[in-house]
């Protein structure tokens, strides 16, 4: 091992559990866990993401939120001891891998809650009513700390009032749940959470709390909540159990829905470092034995879950300072990297590295690390392409794709969360494939197919591997996208497949193959107005090291063109972006941590956007725009056109040219088999294309 790294594999210990090493897992929940209820799915939450990571130098486990109240029908989960049996054995053996395992016990959601937002569009059609759908969901659910709190997903919504009674059942309810956890073997329980803006979040913070009675006012009163759930499970199991507390030390929050960025100064609502400080004292003397951290709220989410824009261990100073104010063990998460980990914690700093989705992405990282296989490690890109999915929003409430409500798996590693769906056993009939593209749809395909012992020969017509990932890969905040591209071609290096580069097919006849694999990509769309000759592509401008002029504008609000708008305002340029809907970053299965990050950025970097704007025409002078206040012309030393990708449409057959909707493609019975995968087949997104090439090779490996 490199010896810089060995601070992380040192033990330390929670009360008295020793733990063997520095690593956490933290808690994902991938809506197993929520569904306590269905014992199978519980089992399976713990068994498929555990089984593959217990042997592989993680120290202390804590699995996703597990609610002390079911989410419809009220069923508390103290008074169904049945559902940990199963679990028992994955705990055991979890032990006798050397680890140990939390379990995290929620409280809920308040007005982070995001079914409310789901329902709304039967409510609106009048297939449920207001009162019915808060049957539904149980009133636990529905409620938070102040009476009428705005939904964060829908700000219209309005959240029903968490009463003091409830609060006494709840108290009640984390002292029985916690015993059960105990009774099942677990090591100690994870309090969920002064954290993220969850429901205790709610309580303790100044904006989401104006009560009057003994859980409202005074800081003390914020935290009695919390407090109390503490000495409730220490009364009930014993002084000696832990109890973590997820925390976030800062809020970094403007207000409802309004995210501080990192640098800005800004006037804090939730909870600033100087009441944090006094906030973990109060708390370490109510019992918490540890405090697992990050930053943040739902407001500024993007602290808690860090999309590729925050920077790498953004938490981390923040969390290093709250260590001085308390005497019990700190975890930090938050896009950590080893280096600066085992820094901190050789420093005495922090004492653990909290991983959340890097081990979705690569269950093997710690090892990787222990033995300096630091090339190997298929790096997390924090896309929250698939982890994450599920809670996108496109400005002004959920935007979840009903057809992709992704949680917990993973855009580059679609195994995770899968372990029982796939396989990775060797193929009963190789085959010999041919793959027509080296972009990352072409490369995963040729990987997984080796893999399985398929014979591979991959195509690529140019000099350079990553397709049209190169482009995205560009902007200067992509580290992460660019150690992927290394990854996936040392990859292909490693594999059994030939790989054939500045190697033009133009006839799939010409292949000897069984089956060939045209993944092939996209080619940049324009738009055709006048002066459409004078703006470049997103994709050129990104590809060719992105020279320009001072003055940028971006025709293309959506992912790409803001991305290179904040790109463009970090090297001190003066971009604008012109969209033709009402808003920035509004497409489909971006996680919202993503989305009001980068829109945030734009904000703080004051990048003028104009919205609801379609472009009429690029003249000398600039881009001439019809936006709602009537035509203004926006000067321009650059245009780029940053209006998406239509699919490459050489090899798809003449009958199926106009049709996009259907996923993989088998054009003939004969020999060579012909599939499409990723954007020549419909343009999507990178989770889209992996998962494409992964589930082919699944499909043809039996
Ligand atoms: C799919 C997913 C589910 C999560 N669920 C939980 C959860 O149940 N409880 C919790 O405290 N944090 C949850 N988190 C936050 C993670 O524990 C972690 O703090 C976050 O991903 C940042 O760490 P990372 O940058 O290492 O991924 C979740 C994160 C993801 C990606």
């Amino acid at each position: 091992m490199n010896e810089r790294y060995e601070p992380l594999f040192t033990p330390w210990k929670v009360g008295n559990v020793e733990i063997k090493n520095r690593i956490v897992m933290l808690p994902m929940e991938g809506t197993n866990m929520i569904a306590w209820e269905a014992k199978t799915q519980f089992v399976k939450g713990i068994e498929e993401l555990y089984r593959d990571r217990k042997d592989n130098n993680i120290g202390l486990f804590i699995p996703g939120l597990i609610p002390l109240i079911s989410i419809m029908g009220e069923k508390w989960l103290y008074k169904h001891p049945e559902v940990f049996e199963p679990v028992k054995p994955i705990i055991e053996e979890i032990h006798q891998s050397g680890a140990k395992i939390f379990f995290q016990l929620s409280a809920g959601a308040g007005r982070s809650m995001i079914l409310p937002t789901l329902l709304k569009p039967f409510v609106k059609q009048g297939l449920l009513n207001k009162a019915s759908s808060k049957l539904i969901m149980t009133k636990w659910w529905w409620s938070a700390p102040d009476p009428e709190l705005p939904n964060v997903w829908a700000t219209d919504v309005k959240m029903g009032y968490f009463t003091s009674e409830m609060i006494s059942q709840f108290v009640y309810a984390f002292g029985q749940s916690a015993k059960l956890c105990k009774e099942a073997g677990v090591d100690g329980v994870e309090i969920h959470a002064v954290h993220e803006g969850y429901l205790l979040d709610q309580f303790a913070m100044p904006y989401t709390n104006h009560r009057t009675d003994a859980y409202g006012g005074s800081l003390e009163n914020r935290l009695r909540f919390a407090c109390e759930v503490v000495r409730e499970i220490k009364k009930v199991c014993g002084e000696d159990f832990p109890v973590s507390l997820r925390y976030s030390v800062r809020s970094m929050t403007r207000g409802f829905n309004q995210g501080a960025v990192p640098g800005e100064e800004f006037t804090e609502i939730g909870r600033s470092m100087e009441e944090s400080e006094k906030a973990i004292k109060i708390l370490e003397e109510a019992g918490y034995d540890l405090f697992n951290c990050d930053n943040g709220t739902y407001d500024a989410w993007y602290y808690s879950h860090p999309p590729v824009y925050a920077p790498l261990n953004i938490n981390l100073k923040d969390v290093e300072h709250i260590k001085n104010f308390t005497s019990k063990p700190v975890v930090c998460a938050g896009r950590m990297q080893p280096e600066e980990a085992a820094a901190s914690i050789a420093a005495g700093k922090i004492d653990a590295m909290g991983l959340g989705r890097q081990l979705l992405c690569d269950p093997e990282y710690v090892t990787k690390i222990k033995e300096d296989r630091m090339d190997d490690i298929r790096p997390c890109i924090s896309c929250h392409g698939a982890c994450l999915t599920f809670f996108g929003m496109n400005g002004q409430g959920t935007d979840i794709d009903p057809m992709n409500p992704e949680m917990g798996h993973c855009v580059l590693n679609p195994w995770t969360n899968n372990e029982i769906k796939y396989s990775k056993a060797p193929a009963k009939h190789p085959k010999k494939i041919a793959v027509i593209g080296g972009g990352l749809g072409g490369m995963e395909t040729a990987i997984q197919a080796s893999l399985r012992g398929h014979t591979v020969d991959l195509y690529e017509k140019s000099d350079r591997l990553g397709g049209v990932f190169n482009a995205a890969a560009a902007p200067s905040y992509k580290e992460k996208d660019k150690q992927l591209l290394k990854y996936y071609a040392r990859e292909l290096e490693k594999s059994n497949a030939a790989v054939h580069m500045n190697t033009e097919i133009k006839d799939i006849g010409s292949l000897d193959a069984d089956i060939v694999v045209v993944a092939t990509g996209a080619h940049a769309r324009s738009l055709n107005i006048p002066g459409a000759e004078r703006a470049v592509t997103a994709a050129d401008f990104l590809n060719t090291g992105m020279e320009c002029g001072d003055k940028v504008v971006i025709i293309g609000g959506g992912l790409t063109g803001c991305e290179i708008a904040y790109e463009l305002a970090l090297q001190g340029k003066h971009p604008s972006v012109v969209e033709m809907t009402e808003f920035l970053v509004g497409a489909r299965g971006i996680c919202m941590a993503n989305s009001t990050m980068l829109r945030e950025l734009l904000r703080f970097h004051k990048v003028p956007a104009y919205l609801n704007s379609t472009v009429e025409s690029i003249t000398d002078e600039g881009v001439i725009v019809n936006a709602p206040e009537g035509q203004v012309t926006v000067p321009a030393d650059t245009v780029i056109m940053s209006v998406g990708y239509t699919p490459d449409k050489t090899f798809a057959p003449e009958d199926d040219k106009s049709k996009k909707t259907i996923l993989k493609r088998k054009v003939s019975k004969d020999k060579p088999q012909v599939y499409f995968v990723g954007d020549c087949d419909k343009v999507g997104s990178l989770r889209t294309v992996i998962k494409q090439a992964y589930e082919l090779v699944q499909d043809i490996s039996y």
